[in-house]
């Protein structure tokens, strides 16, 4: 009986040939978050809900560029605009229309958009906004929540599952302040504590909601508190933007941050990001009274693909009801996750909100009606932080089926009844292989 990764080896051949080479040329062989155990396959074209590798394998994509494609690879109507645009010019060194279109398209969509500024990456946007939350409150530090990723810049690394503080100044860190997402923990903190900026959190919890948090309540409450003591609410949206809902979690929660960092959908699957919120606190980016006190460059910020991708896609989102059609097919999906789990008597339990799906196998739990798991924080990290997420992963790759690390798949609108149904059927082939292997 062939192991599973005996199984992958011989699907992804040509991969590893590609992968042993890149160990000459790129340090660990490749970009890091795609490299995976015990090798990351190389794709060599996409479109829609299917990504196709260079061993000629078909494989239904569940990645969907790390949340990005929410209308799938290469939606005609983006490779449309996307086109036009590089035929006429990639970089104008001024401003271009598409900039104004572009923010007034997030502005319509996301409700604390008051003004928009757009960054190269989700990365860029949460340092612009703790810089922004620094320097209109005239404090030093953040508070960032445990196991809540916010890129990987040194005021984003602590706790963010990242695993290592290697490189960053130690003045840096110190004012970081990782808390349990807790209101209670919360207000202690601030109580004893005048220097705070500003509190940065994932809203709907940590790792795109894998650790979720008891929403709205708990962002609605924690809006309450920055509100009372002067903290600036920094909702980081670059998941949850366009997904949760057209106008992303603060829509779905009815609660305003003073500032929203996004990337990913907002630029359709091409570089690009942007942080948006309150105008007092936004106008520190424009010269006033003849004085200009935060600088924001950036080659390609605002670039005119990434703003045609962008535009694009958000009026696709605004016109149609794409979010309906994804977290319809996540509906079906969890249903369908959850009877094979039963049928197959395997432990775990299915959670998510919209069009978000996290598998938990090993913890038994149940779902509430806006898609959080009953299981707490520290059985949810053994679950999914361990070697299993890890084998599930290649498993499911050796039935043609690319899911997130941490166990999970974004939904597109693209994605099928005939995908969802083919993804539920190979699960039982999945735990099969898991349990021959011992991993289950
Ligand atoms: C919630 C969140 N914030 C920030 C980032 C960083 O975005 P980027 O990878 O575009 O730098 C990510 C990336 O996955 C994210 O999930």
């Amino acid at each position: 009986m062939t192991s599973i990764n005996q199984r992958y080896s011989e699907k992804f051949r040509k991969s590893g040939d590609l992968y042993s080479k890149g160990h000459g040329v790129i340090p660990g062989g490749g970009h890091q978050s795609r490299v995976q155990k015990p090798f990351p396959y190389f794709v060599s074209n996409a479109k829609g809900s299917i990504k196709y590798d260079v061993d000629g394998n078909r494989i239904i994509d569940y990645m969907m560029g790390f949340g990005s494609l929410i209308l799938g690879h290469s939606h005609p109507e983006v490779v449309e605009s996307v086109t036009n645009q590089v035929e006429n010019g990639t970089h104008f060194g001024a401003l271009s229309e598409l900039e104004l279109t572009w923010a007034s398209k997030v502005q319509n969509l996301i409700p604390s958009a008051k003004r928009v500024r757009f960054t190269s990456s989700g990365t860029e946007a949460t340092l612009l906004a703790m810089r922004l939350a620094r320097g209109y409150t005239g404090k030093n530090k953040i508070i960032k929540f445990v196991e809540h990723y916010h890129g990987w810049h040194d005021y984003a690394i602590p706790q963010s599952g990242l695993n290592t503080e290697f490189g960053i100044p130690s003045d840096t860190l110190n004012s970081v302040v990782v808390l349990e997402p807790k209101i209670s923990l919360i207000e202690d903190y601030l109580k004893s504590n005048e220097d705070v900026a500003g509190i940065i959190f994932e809203a709907t919890g940590g790792h795109w909601g894998q650790f979720p948090l008891q929403n709205p309540t708990f962002v609605k409450d924690l809006r309450e508190l920055t509100t009372r003591y002067g903290v600036i609410m920094i909702m980081d949206e670059v998941i949850c933007g366009f997904r949760m809902s057209k106008g992303g979690a603060q829509s779905r929660f009815d609660v305003i941050p003073d500032l929203t960092t996004m990337a990913k959908i907002v630029a359709g699957g091409l570089p690009g990001g942007s942080v948006a919120g309150d105008e007092k606190i936004m106008s520190l980016l424009s010269e006033q009274d003849g004085v200009q006190k935060m600088f924001h460059p950036g080659t390609f910020n605002a670039n005119p693909v990434s703003a045609a991708s962008g535009i694009a896609t958000l009026n696709l989102i605004s016109k149609e009801s794409i979010n309906q059609k994804a977290d319809q097919s996540a509906k079906k999906l969890k249903s369908g996750l959850r009877e094979v789990l039963h049928k197959m008597e395997v432990k775990g339990h299915v959670h998510g909100i919209a069009s978000i799906v996290h598998l938990v196998l090993g913890v038994e739990g149940e779902e509430s009606t806006e898609g959080v798991s009953s299981v707490s924080h520290s059985e949810l990290a053994k679950a999914t932080m361990g070697d299993v997420p890890k084998t599930l992963k290649t498993a499911f790759l050796n039935e043609g089926i690319d899911i997130m690390g941490g166990m999970g798949f974004f939904v597109s609108a693209v994605h099928s009844e005939a995908d969802i149904s083919e993804t539920v059927e190979k699960f039982e082939n999945v735990l099969i292989a898991l349990r021959i292997d011992g991993v289950i």
